[in-house]
């Protein structure tokens, strides 16, 4: 097969390949799989009974009927959606924003490849463009998604050991220039892999640092709030003219709707939907005609904030004490503090393997989880920390988490030989 330099460079093995592929072979295989690696949301009955009764109201209502399945919507995004929207944010968070700084995309992580691209990669003086991760580890979903090569630049976290097996990732300001050649800041917040959440007074600093060279921050507000909420820290949703804020439904609970949210200046979003007529020619509209009137009423904030958040936060604590009760006293680990995401990323200090394979031995016994090393890209030296790392999803199956975290424990007392 003759292939272009793109069609090459989007095909060879990535991080994020490994994880679908991980996915699909736990839904397909009819042995037990342990699945702690994909980045599924969890089931919560509430929930579901909740979109489950609104997908009914869609279909019996004729014009709603038909825009969710029946006629192409925009690639911008739907007016209703977006007007309401545009209201609660300016009315919970005295925003003043309109239903043009509201675009929409098939899922967010299309919403990064367009956005990675209009911000990265050859400009038309000829100069390269990158985008920076001033915390690194960061979303393996980012890596690969810039057409051209090398268009990262991260810089190492500052590394706090924030109790006796707890440690918290902060961005290294005394570290953090932004070089010329940075087209664009980016962080996730939660951070995708670490449950990390930049502190407000880091966000400013960032906005600012980005505002001064005339670059956008691009903020992944995937997990955050005020919806879906899993955050378990008292930090607010800040948007200003220099901000590029991401949100998705996937956390909610809805990620085969496949609906991403970019809000931004106008112009930003006029590219953006630009871009995303030519690579989608529209969106999908059934996760935005679900939600619409949850937002008309407020009720959605109720939701994430009563319902989902809560049952995350259980659920992650409840996992870091089976990890603390499992892992033996010989293992040398940290956690990373669970601040928000449905993920725990553990810091192994002492094995003798590295956890890729530690992640390959899990793997042989069933149980999947992620090799931390595909989340450090764009650095420019190695860095021993990027091998000590897994991230598992917590969110899943409560008997088969406490099964795996048993099997992770054996498997690190294992490591120490
Ligand atoms: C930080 C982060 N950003 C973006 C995405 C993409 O989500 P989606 O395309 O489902 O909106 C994910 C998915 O797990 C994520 O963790």
């Amino acid at each position: 097969m003759k292939i272009s330099a793109f069609g090459k460079k989007f095909t060879e093995k990535s991080g994020i390949l490994e994880l679908m592929e991980d996915l699909s072979s736990a839904i397909t295989s009819e042995e037990k799989i342990y699945m702690l690696g994909g980045g599924n949301p969890a089931r919560i009955p509430a929930l579901d009974a909740i979109w489950k009764n609104r997908v009914m109201e869609i279909m019996a209502d004729d014009e709603d009927f038909n825009l969710s399945l029946t006629a192409y919507d925009s690639a911008g995004s739907n007016f209703g959606f977006a007007s309401a929207l545009a209201a609660m944010f300016n009315r919970e968070y005295g925003w003043d924003i309109g239903p043009e700084n509201i675009g929409v995309t098939n899922g967010s992580q299309i919403g990064f490849f367009l956005l990675f691209n209009l911000f990265s990669g050859r400009q038309r003086n000829g100069r390269k463009q990158k985008i920076m991760l001033p915390l690194c580890p960061e979303y393996v979903g980012y890596a690969d998604q810039p057409i051209e090569k090398d268009s990262f630049i991260s810089r190492r976290a500052k590394i706090v050991e924030t109790g006796p097996k707890e440690f918290k990732y902060f961005v290294d300001f005394d570290n953090l220039e932004i070089p010329e050649e940075a087209g664009a800041l980016c962080s996730s917040r939660p951070t995708n892999p670490t449950g990390n959440v930049l502190t407000d007074e880091e966000v400013k600093k960032l906005s600012e640092m980005a505002g001064s060279r005339g670059i956008p921050l691009l903020l992944d507000n995937a997990y955050g709030a005020p919806f879906p909420n899993i955050i378990f820290q008292d930090v607010k949703p800040i948007f200003n003219d220099n901000i590029v804020l991401s949100m998705s439904l996937s956390k909610l609970g809805l990620p085969s709707t496949r609906t991403g949210i970019i809000i931004a200046r106008e112009e930003i979003i006029q590219s953006l939907s630009a871009v995303n007529a030519i690579v989608s020619l529209a969106n999908t509209t059934m996760g935005q005609l679900i939600v619409r009137p949850l937002i008309q009423s407020g009720k959605i904030l109720d939701i994430s904030r009563k319902m989902i958040m809560p049952y995350y936060k259980g659920r992650s604590e409840a996992t870091i004490k089976m990890i603390e009760e499992a892992i033996d006293p010989a293992v040398d680990y940290r956690i990373h503090k669970s601040e928000g995401a449905i993920f725990l990323w553990i810091w192994f200090k002492n094995l003798k393997i590295s956890a890729r394979e530690l992640y390959e031995r899990l793997k042989r016994r069933n149980v999947i989880v992620l090799s931390g090393e595909h989340f450090f890209f764009g650095l420019e030296e190695a860095w021993e920390h990027s091998k000590e790392c897994i991230r598992l999803n917590y969110s899943g199956n409560p008997e088969a988490v406490e099964k795996a975290v048993e099997i992770i424990a054996e498997e690190a007392l294992k490591g120490l030989d």
